[in-house]
């Protein structure tokens, strides 16, 4: 594996190339690093999961260049849909559609759905124009375990895992941290399957319609297994800040305790872009536990909430 600092136009025609070979590329995105492979290719599509040790009918997002490569992989697309592509693409939302012939098995894990990202980060867009074709690309971590926002952290994750030919483009930290909203369009009216940056507020907003979500405690669909965004290290959910408290900003921890009280920092932007990174740290120093004040209030707010409670599911 080649990880590589400098993603100048050669680069990402080399790395468009190992695509082509079928080599997995880590890319940096603005929600978090994703594993990429051609997504026409069921090898190198078959090397994502063997890399990340993920069950193989767990479906993948096709990331695209723009919205114009839409129709090739979906049919059906409902107006609502195309309204959020046009308001949020490039961006941190993540839109499931029903499939073309195109969305083969191997990528959709057999549903008659496939989900569909157009990423906002340079690097990834200039990948997939250069590519031209669909790259699927879940988070680069292994399975269960807490999402790289860092391209240190992605090869500290699956150095041991990737092999010679693959390649990890850095791009620096993610902007956003927590994974994109994942929406389905399948249906009359938007669904929430993934809370993420894109907001309930601000699907109204773009199409005019309530986007439903599980709001009734039930795990949802997406990344709903126990111990997902789980680091080592046992993590604790302490009290639900109110918004505005100003507490200890990631840069004192770990507290004297030991423990890393990992509290909301300068927003809930912030808070955000840091979770993850001070999950890890929490491993790092090989701590046994993390306790983690919850930022309150909704939005991107409410997608923190939701990654917690599952690092958290069964402590
Ligand atoms: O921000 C993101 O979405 C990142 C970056 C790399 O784009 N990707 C990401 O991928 O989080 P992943 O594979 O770690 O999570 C994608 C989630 C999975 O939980 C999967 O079950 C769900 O999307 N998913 C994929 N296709 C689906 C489909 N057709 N229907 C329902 N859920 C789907
Ligand atoms: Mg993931």
């Amino acid at each position: 594996m080649s990880f590589i600092s400098k993603c100048d136009a050669t680069v990402i025609q080399g790395a468009s190339q190992a695509l082509s070979q079928g080599n997995l590329i880590a890319f940096p995105t603005e929600t978090v690093y994703g594993l990429g492979a051609d997504a026409t290719n069921p090898d190198a599509v078959k090397r994502i999961y063997e890399v990340k040790g993920r069950p193989s009918d767990h479906p993948l997002i096709v990331h695209i260049a723009s919205l114009d490569q839409m129709d090739q992989w979906t049919i059906d697309i409902p107006e609502y849909a195309i309204k959020l592509a046009r308001d949020f693409w490039p961006g941190p939302m993540t839109l499931v559609l029903k499939r073309s012939t195109k969305a083969k098995d191997f990528i959709t894990g057999g549903q008659d759905t496939v989900a569909l990202r157009v990423p906002a980060h340079p690097i990834a867009l200039s990948l997939l124009q250069e590519f031209k074709e669909g790259i699927a690309a879940p988070s680069a971590n292994r399975f269960g375990s807490v999402s790289p926002t860092t391209a240190e952290a992605v090869e500290e994750e699956l150095k041991d895992y990737l092999s010679p030919q693959d390649l990890i483009l850095d791009g620096g930290q993610c902007l956003v941290g927590v994974e994109s909203t994942i929406i389905d369009c399948t249906k009359q009216t938007p669904f929430i399957l993934r809370p993420g940056a894109i907001t309930s507020a601000m699907i109204e907003e773009s199409t005019g319609l309530i986007a439903l979500t599980n709001n009734d405690g039930s795990i949802r669909v997406s990344g709903s297994l126990d111990s997902h965004y789980s680091p080592k290290a046992k993590v604790v959910l302490d009290a639900i800040a109110e918004p505005g408290d100003g507490l200890i900003a990631p840069d004192q921890i770990p507290t004297p305790d030991g423990v890393i009280r990992l509290a909301s920092p300068r927003s809930v932007e912030g808070y955000a872009r840091d979770l993850y990174a001070a999950l890890r740290l929490a491993d790092t120093k090989k701590l046994d536990v993390v306790v983690v004040l919850q930022p309150g209030g909704d939005g991107l707010a409410e997608a923190i909430r939701d990654r917690l409670a599952r690092s958290a599911y069964g402590n």
